[in-house]
């Protein structure tokens, strides 16, 4: 099977020398990519900007800004058959970025700010690619959580509490709730980032297959 999974932040450039980002250490989908390729998947990993190293035997897709970000995974999506937004894409950017160094002011002033595209939004429907999203959140987790798999045309979304220091952004740590479409959740404890990947590949394997065994019942009945 190929998994796509996105990792890291993106930056949004202000000027040649600033950008816009978030903590987002990459950790979290390098982890899934790991796994996803321990389990015997090919892997394409789609990562912003961090200071990791790539697993091994996962190709590496390196972007910097949420709209590379966009390109690269409309290029992938269509030859996956899981993909797993993990990566923190900003949600504004520059409306203009400045080609020269904005230089130091003394009184206050305002950047204008757009949103980006949405890439989980943006992306066809596909029956045949199971689409898993992240939800970072640091209040009413189930709340935005739901909203977001509702909105997102998303069969799984993975929800961490990015409040803490000790887990969810940059730490080594998650405990995360799996929300699904039929309303079910599940919850892994606080444990190491690798074990909590390894856990959500088993997960999401196991609703792919539940998903193609519906399928093939489907076809069944129709041909009698
Ligand atoms: O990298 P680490 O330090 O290990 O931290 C891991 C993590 C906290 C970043 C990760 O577990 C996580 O929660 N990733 C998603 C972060 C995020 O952007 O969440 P969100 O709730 O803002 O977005 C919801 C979903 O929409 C995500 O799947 C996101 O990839 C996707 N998205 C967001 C913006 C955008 N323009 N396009 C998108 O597709």
């Amino acid at each position: 099977m190929k998994f796509v999974v996105t990792a890291g932040p993106t930056r949004e450039p202000i000027d040649p020398v600033r950008f816009l980002s978030n903590r987002s250490s990459g950790k979290m989908g390098y982890a899934l990519a790991a796994a996803a390729r321990a389990a015997g998947h090919k892997v394409e990993l789609i990562s912003g900007p961090v200071c990791l190293p790539p697993p091994r035997g996962v190709k590496l897709i390196p972007v910097i800004t949420a709209d590379e970000m966009f390109a690269a995974v409309h290029s992938s999506f269509p030859h996956a058959d899981v993909l797993v937004m993990c990566a923190a894409v900003a949600d504004y950017q520059a409306a203009r970025m400045s080609r020269r160094k904005i230089k130091k002011k003394t009184e206050e002033f305002s950047l204008v700010l757009k949103p980006t595209r949405d890439i989980l939004l943006s992306l066809p429907r596909r029956r045949d690619c199971f689409v898993v999203g992240f939800a970072a959140e640091t209040n009413d987790l189930a709340r935005h959580a739901r909203a977001k798999l509702a909105r997102k045309n998303c069969e799984m979304v993975i929800a961490n509490d990015v409040s803490h220091a000790e887990i969810g952004m940059e730490s080594d740590e998650n405990a995360v709730t799996i929300f699904q479409r039929e309303g079910r959740t599940r919850v892994l404890k606080r444990a190491p980032k690798k074990e909590i990947a390894r856990e959500l590949v088993k997960i999401i394997l196991r609703e792919v297959q539940k998903s193609f065994d519906k399928k093939m019942l489907r076809m069944n009945d129709s041909d009698t």
